[in-house]
């Protein structure tokens, strides 16, 4: 037996636990919740990100700034570009987000993010942590909140995502313990699953829903989300008018497809990982990724992204301008209700119902044969411009 091995890896899982204490520290210390209400101006800045992201960025930040264009020209809101989180310049750096760049993120407490590239081993670039990943820390992001709607399936369903721990936490801190063995180590709080757990039945009980269902896989791994269900079921108790159930990962990816189950869930809770792939699922009955957004929300700040990467392909062949920006728009809306505009927030994303959904006059395929993003925004934005907005969305759900 190799004991130096086993003697380097306590070492490593030693120092692992350090940084994930102090983290833990860190959070419980936090000074609270921001108000924008307070921030004069308040600055929204833009990460273009990478591969298709300057492409669909630049198509939300042209909705933003038209939505916002009162608060704009009275300074009262400033939107503007942040330089550097590409994936040359992380590489250069050798890591997820070059230094000055964070420094630069730190000043804008709201932010709106392209696609970033996550390198993995054997790809051209450096195998550097994923910058979303990298952001949703160092910003202590915990909550990735991510609705999926689709009315003429009466799915109407909200992921609360827990964004800061699970295998995600110490995905890039993993060991090769020898030639043959190798390590990850995932984590789970009470702290952190605590606030997740209860940033969802809030929400529940804000908005009147009836039902918050918890998916982990607690049969199987019993000590970490073991730990996250009893958070959850700890946590339900404050909120006795909400029903609170919970289903193995598995089966839920199951009960998604099932037409006659999958209307009857609401709002879920999950660690990181499995909150990753069900959401991907869940956004396919939406019209795909390309159609879904995202909000990593935190204390302190709050950043909104699509769900999908960066799709270096579509570029490589010179389609990016055809990419879809409907998930950078639905972050956008999803922006606009987070800082006080709920209901221009409403209005972008009943626009984005009648183009994308309903009335598709204008059809974006991700190829030359179908519209560019910047025509099918143009669309957008003329449903926004119309006063028949609300009548509009109404007739389309009755069908
Ligand atoms: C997402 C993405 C990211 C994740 C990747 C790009 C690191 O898939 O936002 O869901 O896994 O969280
Ligand atoms: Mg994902």
């Amino acid at each position: 037996m190799d004991h130096a091995a086993i003697r380097r890896a306590k070492e490593h899982f030693g120092r692992l636990l350090e940084t994930q204490m102090r983290r833990v520290e860190a959070v419980k210390s936090s000074p609270g919740w921001i108000d924008y209400r307070t921030l004069s101006p308040l600055k929204i800045g833009v990460l273009a990100g990478d591969g298709i992201g300057p492409f669909i960025a630049a198509q939300a930040r042209r909705v933003l700034e038209f939505l916002l264009r009162d608060e704009v020209r009275s300074g009262r809101i400033v939107i503007a570009d942040i330089e550097g989180l590409t994936i040359e310049n992380r590489a250069a750096h050798g890591c997820a987000i070059p230094p000055d760049v964070l420094e630069e993120i730190r000043k804008y407490p709201v932010t709106l993010k392209g696609p970033t590239t996550t390198p993995r081993q054997g790809d051209p670039w450096p195998n550097i942590e994923s910058s979303n990943v990298a952001m949703r820390r160092e910003l202590d992001l915990f909550a990735n909140v991510r609705p999926v709607r689709v009315p003429r399936l009466g799915i109407d369903w909200k992921f609360f995502r827990e964004n800061t721990e699970d295998l995600y936490a110490l995905g890039s801190n993993g060991l090769d313990v020898d030639a043959d063995i190798s390590i990850d180590f995932r984590l789970i709080t009470a702290t952190g699953a605590d606030r997740i757990c209860r940033l969802a039945f809030e929400d529940a009980r804000k908005n009147g829903r009836r039902r918050v269902t918890c998916v982990t896989k607690a049969n199987v791994v019993k000590t970490t989300d073991g730990r996250f269900l009893e958070s959850f079921y700890r946590v339900a108790r404050d909120y006795p008018e909400i029903d609170a159930d919970d289903w193995y990962i598995d089966i839920m990816t199951a009960k998604l497809i099932d037409e006659t189950r999958r209307r009857e869930f609401q709002v879920f809770v999950l660690p990181n990982l499995y909150g990753d792939i069900l959401t991907d699922e869940a956004a396919q009955f939406q019209g795909g990724v390309g159609t879904a957004g995202s909000a990593n929300i935190g204390q302190r700040y709050a950043m909104f992204e699509a769900i999908h990467g960066s799709a270096p392909r579509m570029v490589a062949e010179d389609r990016a301008a055809f990419a879809d920006p409907s998930s950078m728009i639905r972050a956008a809306a999803l922006l606009l209700g987070h800082i006080g505009f709920p209901r221009l927030g409403r209005d972008l994303e009943m626009a984005l119902d009648i183009a994308g959904q309903y009335e598709r006059k204008i059809v974006v395929t991700g190829r030359s044969t179908g519209a560019s993003g910047q025509a099918f925004t143009d669309y957008v934005m003329d449903w926004l411009r119309n006063p028949e907005l609300k009548d509009a969305w109404e007739a389309c759900l009755k069908g």
